[in-house]
């Protein structure tokens, strides 16, 4: 195999070796816009090297290059796995039994179990305890358990020495791109690949993240590298920057008074709707964002629902209920578990206002509080629109003074 990959190396004795993933558009289900990289990292010990993580399959070749412009591969003596999923744990058996037959497998208690899962029962790692501090290949690495950030077996790995954190999925994003530093990249496609990643990938596990801000400073852990597995790595003050935002994202007070509002139309009569009831929580002075589903993807809306208090969802009915587009969307968002201040629903209909009671029926558990849906008849006149705007205004209304209105 001759490729020109190269490692990038980040301080004195750790390498970037991963992967560039240029044309990911979809990870399951998240619209991977901009690529993404698998992050695998190579420390550089007195006898031997450690490999921290590894890449998706396919991925093999970019891999061990990056890995020889560094060292022979027969020199990693041990494989750190910080987390099971495939994308990272995907070439741990082709490194295993092509490269390196006798390194050694670390993952945590859960993670060992998960690569045995994936591998086969013969696959064997060496379970580390929690919060517990091991030297290997004569480095020194303490792991910290992140169960459930986002999978039961996540942890992180701290380089003691070098200060280099190796925080797996945590603080990263999909993003593919040359540059290792955050530093190298627009701070705003920074803001809005970090925190789409959160709301897809973490926020159903928001409570868990808050827990851990929260007990951050006890850890004893003061990186000056923070080394995510996907897109680029934080230094500097970049990394008090993303700590303050998982703080900020975790925290249910964050949300401001802002709407997101879901629809899709078949004849335009619930898209009017749509911009009518936009119009009014305008001039409710209620940032409003609205989002039509035949173009916009359920990964987008669920970074808009991040800071938002309020979900309107608007869906014609069709066959006695909402449209497949919607009935995605919803699915999505309930599974990301978004702390809906306020929840409406509205859609026009034929002869059974039955889409807008499926949305109601959908929604009013997720939500604090829910109004009464607004609904109309085929095609929406003046008045109707008129009544549509002000509905918008009524929801401002309530996400500024409470719920003294119309909720059920
Ligand atoms: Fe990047 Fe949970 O895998």
């Amino acid at each position: 195999m001759h490729t020109s990959f190269q490692a990038i190396q980040i301080s004195p004795f750790v390498y970037r070796v991963g992967a560039i993933d240029w044309a990911l558009r979809n990870f399951h289900g998240y619209e991977t816009r901009r690529g993404s990289t698998y992050n695998a990292f190579l420390v550089k010990g007195t006898s031997g090297y450690v490999l921290i993580d590894t890449v998706k399959k396919g991925f093999e070749d970019e891999l061990m290059a990056r890995i020889k412009s560094v060292c022979d591969p027969r020199q990693i003596v041990a494989i750190i796995s910080n987390h099971a999923e495939m994308d990272h744990s995907g070439n741990i058996p082709y490194v295993l039994e092509r490269i390196a037959p006798d390194a050694k497998v670390y993952a945590s208690v859960m993670g060992a179990k998960a690569l045995a899962a994936h591998f086969g029962a013969d696959f064997h790692a060496i379970p580390v305890a929690p919060s517990s501090t091991l030297e290997i290949a004569g480095r020194k690495f303490h792991f910290v358990e992140t169960r459930m950030l986002h999978w039961p077996d996540s942890m992180w790995t701290f380089d003691v020495e070098e200060r280099v954190l190796f925080s797996n999925d945590a603080f990263g994003m999909h993003l593919a791109g040359l540059p290792c530093w955050y530093d190298e990249y627009d701070p705003a496609i920074l803001e809005e690949e970090s925190s789409k990643y959160f709301a897809n990938i973490l926020m159903t596990y928001a409570s868990v993240v808050a827990k851990l801000c929260e007990a951050y400073p006890t850890l004893g852990i003061e990186p000056a590298i923070v080394c995510p597995d996907h897109g680029p790595l934080w230094r500097g003050d970049g990394i008090a920057h993303i700590l303050g935002r998982y703080a900020r994202w975790s925290n249910p007070l964050y949300r401001k008074n802002k709407a997101v509002v879901v629809y899709d139309t078949m004849w335009h009569s619930t898209e009017k709707m749509a911009y009518a009831i936009a119009d009014g929580l305008n001039a409710g002075n209620v940032e409003t964002v609205v989002m039509p589903l035949s173009g916009s993807h359920r990964s987008d809306v669920a970074r808009e629902l991040l800071d938002s208090k309020a979900l309107i969802v608007g869906s014609p009915t069709l066959n006695q209920g909402m449209m497949p587009s919607v009935a995605d969307v919803l699915t999505y968002i309930k599974g990301l578990k978004f702390p809906i201040e306020l929840g409406a629903v509205f859609g026009s209909y034929g002869w059974a206002p039955l889409g807008a009671k499926a949305l109601q029926d959908f929604i009013a558990p997720m939500a604090q509080n829910m109004t009464n849906p607004m609904t109309v008849q085929f095609v929406p006149t003046q008045d109707d629109l008129a009544k549509c705007r002000d509905y918008g205004e009524e929801l401002a209304h309530v996400l500024y003074n409470g719920c003294t209105w119309q909720c059920v």
